[in-house]
């Protein structure tokens, strides 16, 4: 770490069509200022840098949804972006935006260094355009009925009801967004950028010298490298983004993976004059802090585009989160879907630092996780309240009680073991923290905290200070006694400041009110203070306690949980619309898998087989083992289909077995085969059989 003598960390530049969602937060914003604001207490060089991605299709859709104009669409949520993560306490130096002179500059001379290098294929390919609003179509611009769902808004490169990835060809009729039309082929140019080229030195640079990255990251990576990359497209047909800076290019524009990330080097030139330092030199510590949709974009697109460009440094690393789900759906923007951050702040005023902590504690570091509104209240009502809060005001109260609102002395000669075990779990707690922020685990590091807090209440508990004074006798509290109490209130103190220290990089306005209680100035935070146990004089006065969180009422969570069933109403609406279309789309729906020849159907080997066994299997309710006579040989087969059948009922039944499917495990059980069912629109499963029966083995072709 410390070889390097300054840092940049950027955080994925958000699209201007639309409020941000605590998703968003949880993927990249919050794990990113929670690392700057650690390394600037740390008093390291570091740059933070975002903006709103403000050119490609996503903003062209939005614009025309709300029939207003592109540049209309960005000027509105590029402010309402920015207030809402100024609001969420997410400290970037810079939010800029790409629509900026100094983007369109930077963007357009990075492409004419890559061109004048030789470094582009100019291609024509056959796209989708639309002969009414005589315009080429990106995908997104195509809508049709999904041929895998039925759903009747599909779009040309996914499916949002089914996930499926399409492309505009897949789709049944399908028609242009703009105007209806259906879309045609025509031919375009556009300049392709080599990454096939830059794969050896890709494989070299991530699979051999970045073993350290995150799973999740370091796989996505490898399997693309594996799958062998093609060349890609730079520009793209449309009105909206950058101009291609050649002559002859009208209508073209560069594509929006291209400019967006040189959005980071042109934010940090509108930042400092010193933005080479950060972006050229050797020792610089690059992170991009990502969603995982982004990766290949930063790990392998941008990477190779530095690399062709020269002279910049590439990212050190790029811990990108999964996706963080919302009452056990994935959040879907277009079916409301997800709880607005602009919402929250103002349905919980003061509260901001809650779902920091929620956001954190349940951050999706290693796999997608969920977000739920009980949750929500459980953690911040038995961590935040009941341990962290509660903590520091005991501290408070108690030491206003005990020793007349003064930081009492510490008495080394009659420390004991507890004391000091707690001594050694401040030190040991902020050595810790610090670790596994460097290594980007925060969820970790910030359990390390609340363990701290943890601990400090157990001590409090064991040691019952209050208990030790006597009120009862001439003398009052022994003189030991009050020596214990004063070391058992010094010690506690002591942790609450290291706890402002510690909880600082990810609950900032707690640390704040902490500070404000301990009467100290912002210069405590400095990490270097973390785990000393002499941040706080003998003898200072401090002020009186003030609840540093409020409990979250059952009734606060229902209104939220209500709010989003409003959206799940809408969402029950659009279900039932595709259903709907399913059943007019029905014949269609039916023949559109992609086209086939007969020698791949003739792989297929179907046999006639009789069931005659079958038995549940343990713990599996979808699951029946059945044994099944294929004539020259007798198969066990797991198939799903337990909720429909009672396993006696199916016994000498005949059934269509695919013969040759390669052998698979399910629940310890080794499934050689498959049988053949139909489902019906209401989704119960009937039998494929012969008329009549016939031997075992009989062949299906
Ligand atoms: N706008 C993109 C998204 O929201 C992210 C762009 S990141 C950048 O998915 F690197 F291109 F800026
Ligand atoms: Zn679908």
């Amino acid at each position: 770490m410390t070889d390097y003598k300054r840092i940049l960390v950027t955080a994925a530049l958000p699209y201007a069509n639309g409020p941000v969602h605590i998703g968003h937060l949880a993927g990249c914003y919050l794990p990113a200022d929670i690392y700057v604001r650690y390394q600037r207490a740390q008093k390291r060089d570091i740059k933070f840098v975002s903006g709103t991605d403000e050119h490609g299709v996503p903003i062209t859709i939005r614009a025309m949804k709300e029939n207003i104009t592109p540049q209309q669409v960005v000027d509105k949520y590029h402010d309402l972006i920015k207030e809402s993560f100024a609001q969420m306490n997410i400290s970037f130096d810079i939010f800029s935006r790409t629509s900026n002179k100094i983007h369109h500059e930077t963007a357009s001379g990075f492409f004419t260094k890559l061109y004048d290098a030789g470094l582009f294929e100019e291609k024509e390919t056959e796209q989708f355009y639309d002969e009414k609003a005589k315009t080429f179509l990106a995908d997104r611009y195509i809508v049709g009925t999904c041929p895998v769902c039925g759903n009747p808004n599909a779009y040309g490169d996914q499916c949002e009801n089914c996930g499926t990835s399409l492309s505009p060809d897949q789709l049944i009729n399908p028609r242009s967004t703009l105007s209806d039309a259906t879309p045609v082929k025509k031919k375009t140019t556009h300049w392709f950028f080599p990454l096939q080229n830059y794969e050896p030195w890709l494989k070299e640079w991530i699979i051999n010298d970045h073993k350290e990255w995150k799973n999740n990251v370091y796989g996505q990576c490898k399997s693309w490298l594996d799958n062998g990359l093609q060349p890609r497209a730079m520009t793209r047909d449309s009105n909206w983004g950058i101009k291609v800076p050649l002559p002859n290019a009208e209508g073209k524009v560069l594509y929006v993976w291209f400019d967006a990330p040189i959005g980071y080097i042109s934010a940090t030139k509108e930042l400092t004059d010193k933005w080479a330092d950060y972006w050229c030199k050797e020792n610089t510590k690059l992170v991009h802090f990502i969603g995982k949709d982004n990766i290949v974009f930063h790990c392998i697109i941008f990477p190779s585009m530095l690399k062709a460009h020269g002279n910049f440094v590439l990212p050190d690393n790029v811990p990108a989160n999964e996706f963080l789900n919302i009452e056990g759906e994935k959040v879907s923007t277009s079916r409301n879907w997800a709880v607005w951050v602009h919402e929250y702040v103002k349905d919980f005023p003061g509260c901001e630092d809650v779902l920091r902590y929620v956001l954190c504690a349940n951050a999706p570091e290693t796999k997608d996780n969920d977000f739920t509104w009980k949750d929500f209240q459980d953690r911040n009502n038995s961590e935040l309240v009941a341990i962290f809060g509660n903590f520091v005001n005991r501290a408070m109260v108690l030491m206003h009680k005990l020793c007349k609102g003064k930081v009492p002395p510490l008495h080394a000669d009659i420390l004991d073991e507890a004391d000091q075990k707690l001594i050694n779990n401040i030190q040991q707690a902020a050595t810790n923290v610090e670790r596994l922020i460097e290594e980007y685990k925060f969820r970790d590091a910030l359990f390390e905290v609340i363990d701290l807090a943890r601990k400090g209440n157990k001590y409090l508990q064991e040691k019952e200070p209050w208990k030790k004074v006597s009120n009862d006798n001439e003398q009052g509290t022994s003189e030991l006694n009050q020596k214990l109490i004063d070391n058992c209130l010094h010690i506690c103190l002591q942790l609450t400041a290291n706890l402002s220290i510690l909880i600082n990089p990810f609950l900032p306005a707690t640390s704040k009110k902490i500070l404000h209680l301990l009467k100290v100035v912002d210069k405590m935070l400095d990490w270097e203070n973390a785990g000393k146990i002499k941040l706080l004089s003998v003898g200072y006065s401090l002020r009186a306690p003030e609840l540093l969180f409020r409990k979250i009422e059952t009734e606060e969570i229902a209104a939220q949980v209500e709010k989003l069933k409003k959206g799940s109403m809408q969402n029950a609406e659009s279900k039932k619309q595709i259903e709907e279309s399913k059943k007019e789309n029905e014949v269609q729906v039916a023949v559109v898998k992609p086209e086939i020849v007969y020698e791949d159907f003739a792989k297929l080997d179907l046999k006639v087989g009789t069931i005659i066994n079958a038995e549940k299997v343990e713990k599996a309710d979808k699951l029946l083992k059945l044994e099944v006579d294929l004539g020259f040989e007798k198969r066990t087969i797991v198939s799903g289909i337990a909720l429909h059948f009672k396993p006696e009922e199916i016994i000498n039944k005949q059934v269509v077995v695919v013969a040759n499917l390669a052998p698979r495990k399910m629940r310890g059980i080794e499934s050689n085969g498959m049988i053949l069912m139909a489902e019906d629109e209401n989704g119960k499963l009937h039998f494929v059989n012969p008329d009549e029966n016939i031997n075992a083995g009989s062949s299906v072709s």
